[in-house]
């Protein structure tokens, strides 16, 4: 059972953090990462033509690790929509054709699909929860494998909703494609590195990650997983390093047609990045170090308190079968409470912190929570539903 990790970050005692959706903090390790990396620019002289190789190969090999994939089948990439931009160019659409998202999905994966459909002649299908709270969850998820058949060419979603962490049921959703012929994208960027996340279970034809969030990284680095059917695609640019032999620095100007093999051709140019791909490196072997599996439990231990006295402090919650543990929403009851941001700030003046997002509050906490920031936040809840009523 995992235990309390806040010390390998610096967060400041006073702070309740409960926002790793938004931003995950600075582990030590991997500020030391970026500091090293940027110190090495001290003197150019010290970086090596296997400086642009070995360490993007250490990055591909950790993230295949963390969702059981091939190292090759990974490309490095500088945020979520540039790999869904990636998919959306070399997907198969034609008119007539159907694209499906999610209802208030995170933009980086409908706006793509929307420019997708406009240009084919494809219909963008939106699968919202239906009405009512009612198994809400279980609703959705139905609605989701009703509304695939044989027109859609492309299914685009999450793992969890990044509103109030909705668990969609991926392998039946997986499955559902298949059968219609379908591709699924997946936006595993809230909740890969914080849930398990198994490629071969899945299938999916790919998995995209911004790395700031859940997999503990910088900002403007993420990764993405390519099944090996799209590796012969077209990349989004064409940068001299994808290409075969680039490690024969002297003669990349022999210009080749072939790329280096697998998912590398997707990679975005400049992806040898000497600052930020060893702190995604670093924050990756925390999260392979403490498990996914491990953070998810250790959340759900954490916060079942916080979801036994939502009730009473007058908030529905998704039951805890059907939404995740590190990323969840409250939402009040009374529909003339406390706004979801008025709610947020007046947290925020006791320290803690958390976001307000479509009609919920979202709490997002990691293992560098403990006790005491649940405390602070269903006392602060308490305090705040005292003041609106
Ligand atoms: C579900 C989801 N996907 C992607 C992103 C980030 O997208 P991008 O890297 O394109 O800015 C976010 C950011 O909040 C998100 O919540």
């Amino acid at each position: 059972m995992l235990t309390c990790q806040k010390n390998l970050f610096s967060l400041p005692d006073r702070l309740h953090y409960l926002n790793c959706a938004f931003m995950a903090p600075m582990a030590r390790s991997v500020e030391e990462a970026g500091v090293a990396g940027v110190r090495q620019r001290r003197d150019p002289s010290s970086i090596q033509i296997e400086d642009f190789f070995e360490a993007s190969g250490r990055l591909r090999a950790l993230f295949g690790q963390l969702i059981h994939a091939p190292a090759d089948s990974v490309a490095i990439i500088p945020s979520a929509s540039y790999g869904i931009a990636t998919m959306a160019a070399n997907l198969p659409v034609e008119q007539g054709d159907r694209i499906l998202v999610l209802d208030e999905q995170f933009p980086s994966n409908v706006y793509a699909w929307r420019r997708k459909a406009a240009e084919t002649g494809a219909t963008l299908i939106t699968v919202g929860p239906g009405e009512g709270t009612r198994d809400r969850a279980t609703r959705w998820n139905e609605r989701i494998l009703e509304a695939i058949d044989k027109r859609t060419a492309v299914v685009a979603v999450p793992h969890i909703h990044w509103t109030d962490g909705t668990l969609f049921d991926l392998e039946a959703i997986a499955r559902r494609a298949r059968e219609a012929g379908a591709a699924l994208v997946v936006d595993g960027t809230q909740s890969v590195g914080a849930l398990p996340f198994d490629v071969g279970r899945i299938r999916p034809d790919a998995v995209i990650c911004a790395g700031y969030k859940w997999l503990l990284g910088p900002y403007s680095l993420g990764l993405a997983y390519y099944d090996e059917r799209w590796h012969g695609g077209r990349p989004l640019e064409e940068n001299w390093i994808t290409r075969e032999n680039s490690e024969q620095l002297s003669a990349i100007v022999d210009y080749r047609d072939r790329y280096h093999p697998g998912a590398i051709r997707f990679d975005m140019g400049e992806r040898s990045n000497f600052v930020l791909v060893p702190m995604l490196a670093a924050a990756l072997k925390i999260v392979l170090d403490l498990t996914p599996a491990a953070i998810q439990a250790y959340c759900r231990n954490l916060t079942r308190p916080l979801a036994r006295s939502a009730n009473e402090l007058g908030f529905l919650i998704e039951p805890p079968e059907t939404r995740a543990h590190h990323l969840f929403g409250l939402r009040s009851k009374d529909p003339g409470g406390m706004a979801p941001d008025r709610l947020r700030d007046s947290l925020g003046r006791r320290g803690i912190t958390v976001s307000a997002r479509g009609s919920a509050i979202r709490i997002s906490p990691h293992a560098y929570n403990d006790e005491r920031d649940i405390q602070a936040l269903v006392e602060a809840l308490r305090a705040a539903r005292g003041a609106s009523d």
